[in-house]
């Protein structure tokens, strides 16, 4: 990593200003951290592999019309990103029930629920991301009405592409978390696109046939093998050999 000053460092990616105004760098860490960082570790090489994953979606995501803030991939572990006012919420899209609506609600972990549920959470470590409801998020002014509805919208085209193409390749989306940006165009019309990453640490993945769990709640509940099954989602997407490299080298770091 260069020796550029950070604009922003979070629990497993940093942020730098990119080369022209309204660009970014997005630097993916091997850090993995679970319960608000109360649990951390390292794990060597999960940076690498969730760039690539997040680059593979993000690009697909962005051919099927769905506004990203993804450029390109630089190299192993960077992004050139369009820079976004981040919108403060963690916008969560359920298919089964798993993790904390399974708790809240007394759910059997692997339920299919009756719809996909979209959920919102208030980005904030300090009160641990509460959930809130519409009412909180537009009286604190964290987004509006429209925001809210296109967020919305925007998740759930996102979870039937990412339903399907997981699906093709024997993987069931159990439930994912994303974050949105505003961006502005010529007019200082606001406009919201898809941020941050999808990857194995902000979805849950099921092996269809096992239900063998290919993301970051290996880490969260020590199941061991948590780079082996991000590397697993990778190489089932085609974007890693069989040999274990990732195709197609980027530039050194
Ligand atoms: P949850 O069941 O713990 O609320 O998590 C729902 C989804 O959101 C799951 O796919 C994991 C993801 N997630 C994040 O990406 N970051 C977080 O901080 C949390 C709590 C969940």
């Amino acid at each position: 990593m260069s020796s550029r000053e950070p604009l922003y460092e979070g629990k497993a990616k940093i942020i730098f200003k990119g080369p022209e105004d309204g660009t970014l760098f997005q630097y993916f860490k091997d850090d993995a951290t679970a319960f608000n960082a109360q649990k951390k570790a390292v794990l060597e090489g999960k940076g690498v592999l969730n760039n690539r994953i997040s680059e593979f979606v993000m690009e697909n995501l962005g051919r099927m019309g769905i506004p990203t803030h993804f450029i390109k991939r630089l190299n192993m572990r960077e992004q050139l990103l369009r820079e976004v006012e981040i919108i403060p919420l963690e916008v969560v899209v359920r298919n089964v029930a798993a993790g904390s609506i399974a708790k809240r609600f007394g759910l059997t972990e692997g339920d299919p629920l009756p719809r996909s549920i979209v959920e919102f959470y208030y980005k904030n470590d300090a009160l641990e991301d509460p959930m809130v409801a519409e009412e909180h998020i537009t009286a604190f002014n964290w987004a509006t009405t429209q925001d809210m509805d296109e967020m919305i919208a925007m998740a759930l085209r996102v979870n039937d592409y990412l339903s399907g193409m997981f699906m093709a390749v024997g993987i069931r989306l159990i439930d994912f978390k994303l974050e949105f940006g505003r961006v502005y165009d010529q007019n200082d019309m606001p406009r919201v696109i898809l941020a941050d990453e999808i990857s194995p640490d902000s979805c849950r993945l099921w092996d269809a046939h096992t239900n063998e769990k290919l993301d970051k709640d290996r880490f969260r509940r020590d199941l061991g093998n948590v780079t082996e099954a991000y590397a697993e989602v990778a190489r089932r997407l085609g974007i890693m050999k069989e040999n274990g490299s990732v195709t197609e080298e980027g530039s050194p770091e």
